[in-house]
């Protein structure tokens, strides 16, 4: 179906992917038809129950700027004692990179698809973003950092109430490659069930 040695290499890819951190994200982000592709792969997530249980913010270009001004604003009403650098450096964040995609998490209660399900599809849908921008040639990071937890910017993005944000996913280019981090070894988090004698 797909020639062998493109197999390996997405196979390399997934065990060596690494976050690149926005602060070290350059320009360029993916074009329009990369981005269509990212988020295409993003909603191929598990779905029990067919409820697309997520949705998709995304910031480009000025947008980033624009939101920039939500973020100050919901910054100095967490932190009154917030100075102007402070809060001008909070409005800079989405302009870490040149896209953010903000997922959101969407529930529905008091459906036999427990909650905890629809959630983790959310969870999937970050980590296929983070691994398309990837496979595509970019690099990524998924924060949530203070602003996944505000009112004021839950408000901002228009969520319902049963909807929270399950990361913003930061796409851009990297200079050099990120070096490696601690991690589990497989033998630390991988066991064989055995039946009990
Ligand atoms: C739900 C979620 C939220 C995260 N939020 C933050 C964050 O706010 N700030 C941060 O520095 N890293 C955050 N991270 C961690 C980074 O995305 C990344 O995983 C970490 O830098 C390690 O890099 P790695 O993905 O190469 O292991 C978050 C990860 C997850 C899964």
């Amino acid at each position: 179906m797909y020639p062998e040695n493109s197999i390996e290499e997405a196979v390399q890819r997934l065990i060596e992917r690494r976050t690149v951190k926005v602060i070290h994200m350059l320009e360029p982000g993916p074009s329009d038809a990369q981005m269509h592709k990212i988020l295409s792969a993003a909603i191929r997530v598990p779905d029990h129950g067919k409820l697309a249980p997520w949705r998709f913010i995304e910031f480009n270009g000025d947008a980033r700027v624009a939101f920039g001004e939500v973020l100050g604003r919901c910054y100095q009403v967490q932190k009154p004692e917030a100075t102007e650098a402070q809060i001008a450096h909070e409005a800079a964040r989405f302009l870490r990179a040149p896209r953010v995609v903000a997922v959101i998490s969407r529930v529905k209660h008091e459906h036999k698809i427990p909650v905890w399900e629809q959630t983790l599809s959310a969870g999937a849908a970050c980590q296929n973003l983070l691994v398309a921008a990837n496979l595509v040639g970019f690099v990524a990071q998924w924060l949530t950092e203070w602003y996944a937890y505000d009112k004021g910017v839950d408000q901002a993005l228009g969520l319902e109430q049963d909807e929270r944000v399950a990361g913003y996913i930061y796409i851009g280019s990297a200079a050099e490659k990120p070096p490696e981090r601690p991690r589990a070894t497989l033998d630390e988090v991988h066991s064989q069930w055995v039946a009990p004698s």
